[in-house]
């Protein structure tokens, strides 16, 4: 079978991933989306079970790191677009490993990048687009808003990775004429989540009368995004955005972690039955996140000007619908903390 395209998506196992793979293989049947993922302890297939026997998916377990493996996936499919999502991608984790997040956004993205040149013998028709975050810009005050004019001032070894593969993927389009597109976008919630962020790590601890350790003083404010969302202005960013360009993506839904917290504490009584005020007493402040980041917060209307993008999922709906799923896809919550279900997976494709 001939595809219209050949769209290769990294790190379509994790968290945006899934929904911007799922998205992808059903509204566009003449696509061929190929998934290629490390599986790390982030990526999991489970995320993708509806997709998986679908004729215009295939996976490739491949580390973004392994230039010739990359490579080869790139000849197999005759890949000739490229959508960049596999990365570290928890602060706390690059507080504690920083080069593990040096090897997979930076040197990753530009082994991907010159792949993509490698293999591209013209670029008509061809596109790499990098999927970043806000916190390129760093941090603000009380008003103000991330603009794609914002200059970089990443503080976290996470986001000075994401930083510098931003750079590397700008420097192709100068350099080499590669066409490329970026966003930026603010924190993503919804389904299948890996639970040591925010959100799906306090439903769990909730669901398990565990504490809830909110870090510093708990006013830290973030700008919220329903990860379906993400996933279509993705879609329409991918269509129909200028090479060169970024476009930043986020929710108008700033909330400081502690009034978020709040609220998922009254509707998870709600959910579980528990009498109003019980999740609260879980709250336990606990020594600050190092860097911590005081407040995101995305003006994402050059992408609603000029192509015409906005978010639908509003609170509190888009945060019911999060705790009632990982309330209800209890074997997933196990599987993908437990280990086994993992090393079941990798096994399979390391044979
Ligand atoms: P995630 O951690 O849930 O998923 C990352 C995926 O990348 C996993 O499937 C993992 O197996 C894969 N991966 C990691 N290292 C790899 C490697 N070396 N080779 C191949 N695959 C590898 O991350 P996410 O939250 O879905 O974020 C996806 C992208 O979006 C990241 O680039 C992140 O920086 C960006 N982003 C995330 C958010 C957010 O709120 N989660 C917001 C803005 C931007
Ligand atoms: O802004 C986009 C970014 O959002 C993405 O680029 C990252 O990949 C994604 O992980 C997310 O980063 P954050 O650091 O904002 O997300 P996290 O869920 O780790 O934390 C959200 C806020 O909650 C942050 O202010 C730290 C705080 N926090 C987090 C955890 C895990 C706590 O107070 N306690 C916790 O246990």
């Amino acid at each position: 079978m001939t595809f219209q395209k050949n769209i290769l998506i990294t790190g379509g196992a994790g968290f945006i991933g899934s929904h911007l793979v799922r998205l992808m293989v059903n509204k566009y049947p003449d696509y061929r989306i190929i998934n290629l993922d490390a599986l790390t302890y982030a990526g999991n297939l489970e995320n993708l079970k509806d997709v998986e026997t679908k004729p215009n998916y295939a996976f490739e377990r491949v580390d973004i790191t392994k230039s010739d493996e990359v490579q080869a996936v790139f000849a197999k499919y005759d890949v000739d677009s490229v959508i960049h999502l596999a990365a570290e991608s928890h602060v706390d984790r690059s507080i504690t490993n920083p080069m593990a997040f040096v090897e997979t956004n930076v040197i990753g993205t530009v082994v991907l990048l010159n792949a993509a040149k490698n293999h591209w013998k013209d670029f008509d028709g061809k596109l790499f687009y990098h999927v970043s975050t806000d916190e390129v810009y760093g941090t603000l005050g009380p008003t103000g808003l991330f603009k794609e004019t914002t200059s970089y001032d990443p503080r976290s070894p996470y986001s000075a990775s994401k930083a510098s593969s931003d750079h590397f993927v700008r420097a192709y389009f100068h350099t080499y004429d590669m066409p490329v597109v970026l966003s930026n976008c603010s924190n993503n919630y919804g389904p299948y989540q890996f639970p040591e962020k925010l959100l799906p790590l306090f439903i769990n601890n909730i669901k398990h009368n565990k504490a809830l350790p909110v870090y510093g003083d708990g006013k830290y404010t973030r700008d919220w995004l329903w990860v379906e969302d993400h996933a279509a202005a993705i879609d329409v960013i991918f269509h129909k955005g200028i090479s060169g360009e970024t476009y930043n993506i986020g929710g108008n839904n700033e909330w400081t972690n502690i009034d978020l917290i709040y609220l998922l504490c009254d509707i998870m009584d709600d959910e579980l039955g528990r009498e109003k005020g019980t999740s609260k007493e879980l709250i336990t402040f606990v020594k600050d996140r190092p860097g911590h980041d005081k407040r995101y917060a995305i003006d994402a209307s050059k992408l609603k000007n000029e192509l015409g993008w906005g978010p639908s999922v509003k609170f509190p709906e888009g945060l019911i619908k999060t705790a009632r799923w990982y309330l209800n896809n209890v074997d997933w919550m196990e599987n993908v903390t437990s280990g086994a279900y993992q090393a079941y997976y990798k096994k399979q494709y390391d044979e």
